[in-house]
């Protein structure tokens, strides 16, 4: 037992996982080029060059580059012609801006329970959700793990209701041999520091449909529209444009991460292989015909395996071996903005999300979800050898000797 770090043993792993974001020679040399030879804003090639190859990557006909995948959201509702009272459905275990986003256009987020295998939203549970009001449909393809579209789509076709994707996390994934995002009416993207594809800060908005296009672009250049006068308003819309710096730190990265995703591949694969031969650790399921972007990697922990040790004491004893694992998202409406202000948001007055309950998205986010960094999923073979070889000594060492777990307290 005393080879356990946290006990005082020797830690597996002390080597840092590969670096984020990753500065390259060709990001250096674009960056440069659009500084001395573009208009570095409006008019800008490099931006028109990133929004046709981004949309070519996607396998869309059109992309719109803006500021934040939170702006891309607010955007493609407004597109979509979300209205001031139309409810959206959600998935209730996501980051916060898909719902705020909702609130932002002054709809009201319905929140949807999720599949806990995928941990994407349920179109079962969406079916139930549906009212008059109800004027889009917001699946996220949670850790890039596309969301049950071919669901989603009846779902969406029987009620005339449209689909917009958050893809977020999900640059480069695949359903049904179709690159996500334009799936539905259409999907928005972030390049946000963290995410498999960054320019620090940054967002997208991919689509087939050129109404919904032409919707975007003006309420994303405030309110202008296509082959419009410079001062000529119709929307109220913002100045959400992407900067042709941001759109030149991410062209490059198009090639780099078709690369990356072979590896995130086989470093998935290696650890569900593994660790779904650890009794208590249940990786996650993506859809048959599905390629996951594998942004984070998310599995689930099962406490009744483990004596009843908890997952909090399962992360502080991994850490202590090197690997940092934890727990990610509550379940959204749980958050404290979700105790809204009549006042600020009279549009929310009747709604109690405290007195929601919805038990896939708790017993997950409470309970069970263990998420691995994004970083995690691009090292090499040793790497997640290592990340592996973790998950096994200390599940082990806490079902042979579960006693001095149950014991560990933390401040
Ligand atoms: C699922 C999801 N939706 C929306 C966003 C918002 O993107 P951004 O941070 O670029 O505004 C994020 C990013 O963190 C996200 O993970």
């Amino acid at each position: 037992m005393s080879d356990i770090a946290i006990f005082g043993g020797k830690p597996l792993r002390a080597e840092p996982f590969p670096e984020w974001p990753r500065s390259t020679e060709i990001i250096l040399d674009k960056v440069s080029y659009t500084l001395q030879n573009d208009t570095w804003g409006v008019g800008s090639n490099v931006i028109n060059e990133f929004n046709s190859r981004f949309a070519d990557f996607q396998n869309a006909k059109y992309s719109i580059s803006v500021h934040s995948g939170t702006s891309a959201l607010w955007v493609a509702l407004k597109a979509a012609g979300v209205k001031a009272g139309d409810e959206v459905i959600i998935p209730a275990y996501t980051f916060i801006a898909t719902a705020t986003a909702v609130i932002l256009a002054n709809a009201v987020p319905v929140f949807a329970d999720i599949d806990l295998n995928s941990g994407n939203i349920d179109p079962v549970k969406v079916d139930l959700l549906i009212t008059k009001k109800t004027k889009a449909i917001i699946p996220v393809h949670i850790a890039g793990n596309p969301a049950d579209m071919r669901g989603l789509t009846n779902i969406s076709e029987e009620h005339g209701i449209p689909i917009i994707e958050d893809a977020a996390q999900a640059h480069g994934a695949e359903y049904n041999g179709t690159k996500v995002g334009a799936i539905g009416l259409g999907g928005i993207f972030s390049f946000q520091t963290s995410k498999n594809m960054t320019a620090g800060e940054g967002g997208a908005i991919v689509t087939n449909d050129s109404e919904f296009f032409d919707a975007c672009f003006s309420y994303h250049n405030c309110g202008r529209v296509r082959n419009g006068k410079w001062y000529e308003h119709h929307r109220l819309g913002s100045n959400l444009r992407m900067s042709a710096l941001n759109a030149a730190v991410l062209i490059p990265q198009l090639d780099t991460l078709a690369t990356d995703m072979i590896i995130r591949d086989r470093n998935r694969g290696m650890l569900d292989t593994s660790l779904s031969e650890i009794p208590g650790i249940n990786p996650m399921v993506s859809m048959d015909g599905s390629r996951s972007a594998n942004h984070l990697y998310m599995c689930r922990y099962d406490a009744s395996e483990f004596n009843g040790i908890s997952r909090e004491t399962f992360f502080k004893v991994m850490q202590a071996e090197g690997i940092y694992t934890y727990k990610g998202y509550s379940p959204l409406y749980q958050e404290p903005l979700f105790i809204t202000d009549p006042d600020e948001y009279p549009w929310l007055k009747d709604r109690d999300y405290q007195a929601l309950e919805l038990p896939n998205t708790e017993r997950f986010a409470n309970q069970e979800a263990v998420w691995l960094k994004q970083t995690y999923l691009l090292g090499n073979y040793d790497d997640t050898k290592d990340i592996i070889r973790t998950f096994e000594k200390v599940t082990s060492a806490m079902q042979k000797e579960p006693q001095r777990f149950l014991e560990l307290k933390f401040k």
